[in-house]
């Protein structure tokens, strides 16, 4: 459907069986809040704001999955503040996300190790995950997640049911990913080329796409220039072109 792209520049764009998954690397909102001479935290509130246009955006475009890095295992390092404010952040986008769950077919998954995080905040995403359990869009929200730790847990996890030794498969159903396949492209903003600890292993084959634009300035038309890159891309996955 790459010619959609092409054909309907002004319109949403239709993603087809090709484009499945998108994964974001929310980069960029330190910095466009220095630009402004604002609080680090003011970028993240703006970045929540892109975040929530751009859900709205693509679960429109037959997308079926998409996945923000909203919290790292690493992230744990910054000032306690700005820590708290991206805490709350969360906790207010499951609170509207609740409401509205019903309107939007939205189902939403968190991954990461949620055990360090606030218990009232872990108590809103365990129900939020369950009452959206059955909606069609997959939004998964990476909060305390690691790629090595997440692959850490699926082989304890397989340790734990009894396996001795472990395949591919095995590992895959444990992932934290397990209700989505691997993303097919994998979008990192504000000009940093590299993976930071996420999605390791699903990224096996998947497409990147790297840009100068800061998170909170990433909107339909960048996202629409990424959609469009991807359709120009011949993808081997190891074999030969068709
Ligand atoms: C990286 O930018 C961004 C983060 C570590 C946090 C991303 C969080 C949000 C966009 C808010 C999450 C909220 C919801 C509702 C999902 P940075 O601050 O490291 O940018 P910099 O490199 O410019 O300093």
């Amino acid at each position: 459907m790459g010619k959609s792209v092409e054909q309907n520049k002004d319109q949403n764009i239709l993603c087809d069986e090709k484009l499945q998954h998108i994964a974001f690397i929310m980069d960029g909102n330190g910095t466009w809040a220095k630009k402004r001479g604002l609080p680090r935290t003011a970028g993240h509130k703006a970045g929540a704001k892109a975040f929530k246009s751009l859900v709205e955006y693509l679960s429109g475009t037959g997308l079926r999955h998409m996945t923000v890095y909203a919290f790292s295992t690493e992230n744990w390092s910054r000032p306690k503040e700005e820590v708290d404010a991206i805490m709350d952040l969360l906790d207010e986008y499951i609170d509207t996300a609740e409401k509205n769950f019903k309107k939007h077919d939205v189902r939403i998954i968190f991954l990461g190790d949620k055990t360090p995080l606030r218990p009232s905040l872990v108590e809103k995403m365990v129900r939020l995950e369950k009452e959206t359990e059955n909606s069609g869009f997959v939004l998964n929200i990476a909060v305390n997640y690691g790629s090595h730790d997440e692959i850490v847990r699926a082989v304890n996890a397989c340790i734990a049911d009894g396996l001795t030794s472990v395949t591919e498969q095995d590992i895959e159903k444990r992932l934290d990913t397990k209700n989505s396949p691997h993303p097919d492209l994998i979008v990192r903003t504000s000009g940093e080329i590299r993976l930071s600890n996420y999605l390791l292993w699903q990224a096996q084959y998947s497409e990147f796409y790297f840009t100068n634009v800061l998170w909170p300035d990433f909107d339909e038309k960048e996202v629409n220039k990424a959609i469009a890159e991807f359709y120009g891309r011949k993808r081997k996955k190891g074999g030969l072109l068709k």
